[in-house]
């Protein structure tokens, strides 16, 4: 074994029981064994004891925009004084705004600006993200965000998902034309992150301030032709039927979902897609509808939790502190909510063979907490309780 860590609490989040005294050794960047106490003869080249804190899966981040210029201060103030999410928008700011100032940031600009905001969510024990593209809005600029976004996953110790939302908004050049800007996705930039290997994944935000059901379609159908799979931004602020269309193309996620009714739901549970609940989104829009958590628990339709960190809906990279608003806001328990950010959002992005919970074969990613169980985690509001942080069975400092 190359790494022995015991005398921790160990939540593996493989079935829903909870935290247990236990041990886990790593070889070769993989789990090797794990269990309760340690076999005698079992020998490490490292040893760590984790004085009885509780070990769980490396965090997983699966929803964020983490590539982006500038921020959106001055639209929070405006919102405080009353304009709505919506009317922001309409009136040519909101995501406009952020992509005007994407397009003019060079690649080593954005690098900079998404670096610092990864060092923080792992300072926070992620060891894999989701970044969309999206603020991009033209093959360039689009291309220009993929690429930082794979460059991330190379140069820093984290796993990295990169998804094409060049369907986020309607970009200025294109007023009064959405179908014609459809066809460019459809024809140009999906078939170029395509070609470039620079996406994992398709998004989508279905809405009236985004695209109808009919142009998301479209962008599905492209995804689909090309073998990649496809998510949506579904339900945010109005109910589009969007979680049906996301089943209907086997999504591996419908995301936001607070408006969406019991045959969405229902729809989802058919196709496996994973409900992917953004707190931080709900808290910072100061929305009222909470996400239908009954519904999805009664029809079995697993829930990951993420940041959504984006820079005008929720600006964070604190994916515990996600956990606290989950359960608070949602009324989540502490282990759906951990496990929302470990199988659920493995599941999410497609990723459940080999991340997302602590079982023998999968990545030795790991998270060693000052606390001793889910609750622990979940309770303190913005606390960093991370002790150390392993990813591919390697420690690197939180
Ligand atoms: O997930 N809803 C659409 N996209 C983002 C917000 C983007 C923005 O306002 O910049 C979200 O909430
Ligand atoms: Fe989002």
């Amino acid at each position: 074994m190359d790494l022995l860590i015991r005398n921790v609490r160990l939540f593996t989040a493989a079935g829903p029981g909870p935290a247990a005294p236990g041990f886990v050794a790593i070889a070769g960047g993989r789990i090797a064994q794990l269990g309760g106490a340690p076999p005698h003869g079992l020998r490490a080249a490292d040893e760590i004891d984790g004085q009885g804190g509780l070990l769980t899966p490396g965090l997983i981040d699966c929803h964020t925009h983490l590539v982006y210029a500038g921020d959106r201060a001055r639209e929070f103030e405006l919102r405080l004084q009353g304009a709505s999410y919506e009317d922001i928008a309409r009136a040519g700011g909101g995501i406009r705004q952020t992509v005007r100032l994407t397009r003019e940031a060079d690649e080593a600009t954005l690098e900079a600006a998404a670096t610092r905001r990864l060092r923080e969510l792992m300072h926070h024990g992620v060891t894999t993200v989701e970044i969309k593209s999206g603020y991009g809005l033209s093959i360039e600029a689009e291309l220009k965000c993929l690429r930082v976004a794979r460059r991330l996953g190379e140069r820093h110790a984290v796993n990295v998902r990169t998804t094409l939302l060049a369907a986020h908004a309607l970009p200025p050049e294109f007023d009064g034309r959405p179908d014609d800007y459809v066809d460019a996705v459809v024809e140009r930039i999906l078939p170029e992150a395509v070609r470039l290997g620079l996406a994992d994944a398709v998004d989508a935000f279905g809405e009236t301030i985004g695209f109808t059901p009919q142009q998301t379609r479209r962008v599905f159908e492209a995804a689909r032709a090309r073998g990649l799979p496809v998510k949506l931004h579904a339900e945010q602020l109005s109910n589009q039927q969007g979680a049906a269309l996301a089943a209907e193309f086997g999504a591996l996620s419908a995301d936001h979902l607070e408006h969406v009714d019991e045959a969405g739901v229902a729809a989802m549970a058919r196709a496996g897609t994973v409900a992917v609940l953004l707190p931080g989104a709900y808290y910072f829009l100061r929305d009222r509808t909470p996400p239908p958590v009954e519904l999805f628990r009664r029809h079995g339709v697993p829930m990951a939790v993420a940041t959504d960190c984006n820079p005008g809906t929720s600006p964070t990279t604190h994916l515990p502190l996600m956990l606290n608003m989950a359960c608070t806001l949602f009324r989540l328990t502490p282990v759906e909510a951990l496990l929302g950010v470990t199988r659920h959002a493995a599941q999410a992005l497609g990723l459940q063979a080999t991340l997302g919970t602590i079982e023998v074969g999968k990545q030795a990613d790991l998270c060693l907490w000052d606390v001793d169980d889910p609750a622990g985690l979940a309770y303190a509001i913005g606390a960093s309780p991370l002790r150390r942080r392993f990813h591919h069975g390697r420690e690197h400092a939180p």
